[in-house]
């Protein structure tokens, strides 16, 4: 199936816009989990509001779907100045990076995302940008060509990406806060879920909300899609009150199992034991069988499989453990 069809896509849909608009958090208070990002991001906040400075640059890394653009969000509405969301893939010439710097006020926030995708001569005028808060502009050609500085105004850049490792070093460098955003807990998805349907009105009991976390993959944005499938059922063919049963009932029925595997998830496992022994299998071959890229398999697919000990990574490719022979019901060879 492809990824953006599957109901536990990480990635952004397009009914998912106009909703998480509504869900999201905008103050520190009110954005849930990832803890340790929170409590030092407040200080960093509180430091730099009392010395009437903008934030150090800040970096955000980790899978998506885990609220890097929200937490982005609140930092702004935390600092007290405006956001500016765009994303590495939109801004395809220097000129684009200089008309967004320039347009910026003093202590603003230039939120990229995906920020590993930023062409080289880009990334060069966001150097000057984050160290000096200047623009080099090159005028006239050859020999005559001479390089004329701008003053930009201080700002924040917040770059966001889900490989950290893929940044260039000297970009990397010129972050001063690097946070890196986990996969949630289930208590964690479970206060997301409760605190999204008090907003969008729908009824949930506490087991309701802790089934529908539980099958969540880490990820508030999967949550918050399972939350309004599951309230379509109820509403439908219940009372509209959301309880374990009837979020049961729905979740297998959207073919989401106890854990939240879907069916790519298992034709994945499946692949690995049938057809490779249960490997070591190098990640294109993988890639070939379930027809995707190798890219969407790393940054989609593996990050839950792998936390969920289905399989690991080896340097002669992917295996399936012992987890994952149970999960399917298979005998495993101890002797593998
Ligand atoms: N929606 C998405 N991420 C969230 C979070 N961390 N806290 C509250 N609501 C969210």
């Amino acid at each position: 199936m492809e990824e953006e069809n599957r109901i536990v896509t990480t990635g952004f849909t397009e009914e998912d816009r106009d909703v998480e608009l509504k869900l999201r958090p905008r103050v520190i208070s009110e954005y849930i989990g990832q803890h340790k990002v929170k409590e030092n991001l407040k200080i960093f906040i509180e430091a730099a509001k009392k010395r009437g400075e903008p934030l150090d640059h800040v970096l955000l890394y980790g899978p998506p779907g885990l609220g890097k653009t929200t937490l982005a969000g609140v930092i702004a509405n935390e600092m007290g100045v405006n956001i500016r969301i765009t994303s590495g893939p939109a801004i395809e010439k220097p000129g684009d990076l200089a008309a967004l710097l320039t347009n910026l006020q003093p202590n603003d926030i230039l939120f990229i995302d995906e920020i590993h995708r930023l062409s080289r001569s880009v990334e060069e005028v966001l150097y000057p940008a984050m160290e000096d808060f200047a623009l080099d502009i090159i005028i006239g050609k050859g020999p005559s060509a001479k390089s004329i500085r701008l003053d930009l105004p201080k700002f924040t850049l917040i770059g966001a990406t889900t490989r950290a490792g893929n940044l260039s070093n000297p970009l990397r460098d010129r972050f001063g806060v690097i946070s890196r955003l986990e996969v949630y807990s289930d208590e964690d998805l479970q206060q997301i879920v409760t605190r999204s349907s008090g907003i969008l009105g729908a009824d949930i009991d506490t087991r309701g909300s802790k089934e529908i976390a539980s099958r969540s993959r880490g990820t508030p944005r999967i949550a918050n899609r399972l939350l309004r499938r599951v309230r379509d059922f109820a509403q439908v063919e219940h009372d509209g009150i959301i309880t374990a049963e009837i979020a049961d009932g729905a979740l297998d029925r959207l073919e989401i199992d106890r854990s939240g595997l879907d069916k790519t998830d298992k034709t994945m496992l499946q692949a690995l034991i049938h057809s490779f022994g249960g490997g070591p299998v190098g990640l294109e071959t993988l890639a070939a069988i379930i027809g995707e890229d190798s890219t969407t398999i790393e940054d989609v697919y593996e990050p839950f499989l792998l936390q969920k000990g289905l399989i690991s990574r080896t340097p002669r490719g992917r295996i399936a453990t012992k987890n994952a022979y149970d999960y399917l019901g298979l005998p495993y060879d101890i002797n593998k």
